[in-house]
């Protein structure tokens, strides 16, 4: 089928015949936005069609994330910057995170409100966080900052009352989270345009669409973005099986440090 071949190619996602019904319907509305009566001038359109072939991606792909998702990633988070950076970040050393299928945004907003919290008697630290997505869509919700209150239940109440601005059935972030955060296009399997190495990568819920071998070169790039020291968290049904190999040691849930 050309559409999974050619969503592979793009984004390292493999759609299987399993899925055949859920992509029909899934595609239905970009025949409709591009006023196509059949999947035949579809698969036309997406070989002629860089912006269509992102379109589609985005219609494919699941977006389902939510604050403070799978909580512990961000409690280790504190913990390593309470005990293995602080003194580095007095000294003015820049923390950086790379939340990086970022989806929506709320995974970076989180990791936002997470080091500011663990910073508070620091208002200069200087803590940088990176949202990327290949998703244009989802990034231009996460550079907007603006969510339905559904999204507050997720959110501890001290650190919504110190971060967050409700207003009428929305809320926002404070200027001290968001001048902490920028969101920028990037796929996870094409060449990554910035050499800089992350104190914290969160690489969750993506890999497990990528067949076994994107996803082992996946791990072993992410390890050496990372500082010594530094930690990489992945989603709940992911898992790195040769950690080692790559200079990481299974530290926690779903959690890898580098250790050399
Ligand atoms: C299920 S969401 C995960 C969001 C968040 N990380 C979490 O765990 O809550 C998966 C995200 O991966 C993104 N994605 C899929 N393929 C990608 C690729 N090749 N490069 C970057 N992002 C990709 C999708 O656009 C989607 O936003």
């Amino acid at each position: 089928m050309i559409i999974s071949q050619i969503a592979f190619n793009v984004s390292g996602i493999i759609l299987n015949e399993k899925k055949k019904d859920l992509i029909c319907s899934r595609l239905n509305k970009r025949l409709r936005a591009n006023n196509l009566s059949g999947f035949e001038e579809y698969c036309t359109l997406i070989q002629e069609s860089t912006d269509e072939r992102l379109q589609m991606v985005s219609a494919l792909t699941t977006n389902v994330t939510s604050f403070y998702r799978e909580k512990h990633h961000f409690y280790y988070l504190s913990k390593l910057i309470e005990d293995k950076f602080i003194e580095k970040i007095q000294n003015g050393e820049e923390f950086r995170v790379w939340s990086s299928a970022c989806s929506s945004g709320e995974e970076a907003y989180s990791a936002a409100m997470t080091a500011s919290k663990i910073l508070m008697s620091l208002p200069c630290a200087k803590v940088k966080i990176l949202g990327t997505d290949i998703d244009n869509n989802m990034l231009e919700r996460s550079k907007a900052g603006i969510y339905s209150l559904e999204g507050k239940k997720n959110i501890p109440s001290g650190i919504f009352n110190e971060f967050c601005l409700e207003q009428k059935n929305q809320f926002t972030f404070k200027k001290e989270i968001s001048d902490r955060l920028r969101f920028k296009s990037l796929n996870l399997i094409a060449e990554w345009p910035f050499r800089s190495k992350f104190h914290a990568i969160f690489c969750r819920n993506v890999a497990i669409y990528f067949d076994k071998m994107t996803r082992e070169k996946l791990w072993s790039r992410l390890a050496q973005r990372l500082h010594v020291g530094g930690e990489l968290y992945i989603g709940h049904s992911e898992r790195i099986s040769n950690p080692n190999m790559l200079g990481l040691r299974s530290v926690g849930l779903n959690s890898y440090k580098r250790v050399e």
